[in-house]
């Protein structure tokens, strides 16, 4: 190649970083406002909170916040029941200080992503209040059905057997109207009826106010429920291999009637188009759905739904160490590789405010391991608050047990469904309540080990989670990452070998340790990998001498301890 060639092709490089829409090439971080940090010494996070750690984001190395619902809410699914879909909660602030932090991130630099709930209300909200009421124009914002019959006692049947996420029928008679309404979540939450062109109006017009506002996308809450069977008085069937037996619980039902229909992608589609309006915003869309039903909210080329619905794939397919393995996570992520229609773009997730934390779930050995997968694979990772640092899941007894979902399941089965023990305060320091907040008591406990697993003591030390993280998303905005191709060079029972290269750029691979003990690899038998890479990032759980960082390493000899992640650099391959 000439020198002439050469600089051409550099250029070529620089203008493909250039290009893309800043959610391609950003982190997103999920801040869950109740608990990342209290101004006020409430014992509950607010926005201002969120504000003061702006810095901390940006030397993070996020380009993204989504905050989880801050608007006005009575807190039944806390901030999943939003009772004024254009105002913020007295708990996190108010307006003034919502303009206040998205200045505080817009000067960094950094987005903010807000939480969209369209499916439903609260029960409070004004609209439901007067539906009860049939006042028009609201009579029909819900899903309201007459009973399927009545017994001898005048007791309403509920139209259908449909069951609520939460456990439980998702009808509930309001005996003003006599009527039940529909509510796949809490009885707190009513479903709002989309099929009403007004409703779909409403929930354009918060959009809008938000977007005009200046914020820069939305997460879009719950969508596959947003549409039902025009017919409620049709059951659905009973799940066919599930090995639930309680029959108030959702998964006891096989939900062919009330998820995923296709009226919702047309929603969504009004909802992209409107989000297009505006320059440069973004829309992510929250389904669990099987692989194939959940590319459906992609769209395609021509016709474009969501920036991307998110990948759940390595959270369901790993809900415990099990069956982690280096063939089940190539499995996992070529499922979504190939099956995301053409021109689209991947995205990576691994814990979020309704599972339980990663380093619980799957081991705090792999902390590293993980951020590293998910930040160094193409497309854009969704990081939850507290990864960064490998926060864990914090127990939380009955009686301080906060979330809905669990109290739903009583004392003898909360801790299987509780998700408040993956929403406990962040952990800034070692003083009381972690640093997040000044209050006696907080709305949830923070973790026991606070002492030793927190921000401030990871800033210190010389090898962090935390480290390892703001390396991680530092070397990720190199164009081998952002374009190039991913390939798996060596893959086993215990190990993966990721390779990511691109043009004649500098190629990276990704080895990673799913075991729980010490392996030794050949990354070079049966591959067409050079001989030595140099370390450029390993998990703090390593401390040889063989794999410090900058050491060139012999690859057909390459020992990693349990859990672990190493980054090697080489020239392109
Ligand atoms: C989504 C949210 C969850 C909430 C539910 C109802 O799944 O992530 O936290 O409880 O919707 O809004």
């Amino acid at each position: 190649m000439t020198k002439e060639e050469e600089e051409e092709e550099e250029e070529e490089e620089e203008e493909d970083l250039e290009e893309l829409p800043w959610w391609k090439t950003s982190i997103v971080y999920q801040v869950y406002p109740r608990s990342f940090m209290d101004s006020t010494g409430s014992g509950v996070g607010d926005l201002i909170g969120i504000a003061s750690k702006a810095d901390y984001l940006r030397d993070l190395g996020v380009g993204a916040v989504w905050l989880s619902p801050v608007f006005t809410s009575p807190m039944a699914d806390f901030g999943y029941d939003v009772s004024n879909f254009t105002d913020i909660d007295p708990v996190f602030g108010d307006l003034q200080d919502f303009d206040f932090l998205l200045e505080e991130m817009h000067r960094r630099d950094l987005k903010v992503i807000l939480d969209f709930v369209p499916n439903h209300t609260s029960d409070q909200h004004e609209w439901f209040l007067k539906s009860v009421r049939r006042e028009d124009p609201f009579t029909h914002y819900y899903v309201w059905e007459d009973a399927a019959g009545y017994n001898a006692s005048g007791h309403p049947f509920p139209p259908s057997n449909w069951l609520s996420v939460f456990r439980g029928s998702a009808w509930e008679w309001v005996e003003e109207r006599e009527q039940f309404y529909l509510h796949q979540f809490l009885a707190e939450q009513p479903d709002l009826n989309f099929r009403n062109p007004a409703v779909r109006e409403e929930i354009k017009d918060a959009m809008r106010f938000w977007l005009d506002r200046g914020v820069d996308g939305f997460r879009v809450d719950a969508l596959k429920f947003l549409f039902e069977a025009r017919n409620a008085f049709e059951d659905e069937p009973r799940a066919q291999d599930s090995d639930v037996e309680d029959p108030l619980q959702y998964e006891f039902l096989e939900h062919t009637l009330t998820v995923d229909r296709p009226e919702t992608l047309e929603a969504l589609a009004e909802w992209r188009e409107l989000v297009g309006e505006y320059e440069d915003r973004f829309l992510m869309v929250e389904v669990y759905a099987d692989v194939n039903e959940t590319m459906k909210y992609y769209g395609n080329e021509s016709h474009p739904l969501a920036d991307f619905p998110f990948n759940f794939l390595l959270i369901d397919s790993f809900q415990s160490r099990d069956n982690l393995t280096g063939e089940s996570v190539m499995a996992v992520i070529d499922d979504w590789m190939t099956n995301m229609p053409e021109g689209k773009w991947p995205n990576w997730v691994i814990g979020n405010h309704d599972n339980s934390r990663v380093a619980s779930r799957l081991g705090s050995d792999l902390v590293d391991a993980l951020n590293m997968l998910i930040l160094l694979l193409p497309g854009t990772p969704v990081t939850y608050y507290g990864e960064e640092i490998g926060m864990e899941d914090t127990f939380v007894s009955w009686e301080d047990t906060q979330d809905p979902r669990g109290l739903n399941f009583g004392p003898e089965r909360y801790l299987e469904f509780s998700r408040d023990p993956a929403r406990s305060p962040m952990q800034w320091g070692d003083e009381p309540n972690a640093g997040f907040s000044t209050a006696n008591a907080t709305w949830l406990p923070a973790n026991a080990n606070l002492t030793s697993l927190n921000v401030a003591t990871q800033d210190e030390a010389e090898a962090s989670h935390l480290g390892v993280y703001r390396q991680l998303s530092e070397l990720r905005r190199e164009v081998t990452f952002v374009r190039g191709d991913l390939a798996f060079p060596l893959v086993t029972e215990e190990v993966i070998a990721i390779l990511r290269s691109y043009k004649r750029a500098p190629s990276y691979l990704l080895v990673i340790n799913t075991s729980e003990y010490d392996v030794t690899v050949d990354l070079q038998q049966g591959t067409t990998l050079p001989e030595v890479g140099t370390v450029v990032l390993r998990s703090v759980t390593d401390t040889s001498d063989a794999t410090m960082l900058g050491s060139k390493v012999q690859l057909n000899n390459v020992t990693l301890v349990g859990g672990e992640g190493i980054v090697f650099k080489f020239p392109q391959v």
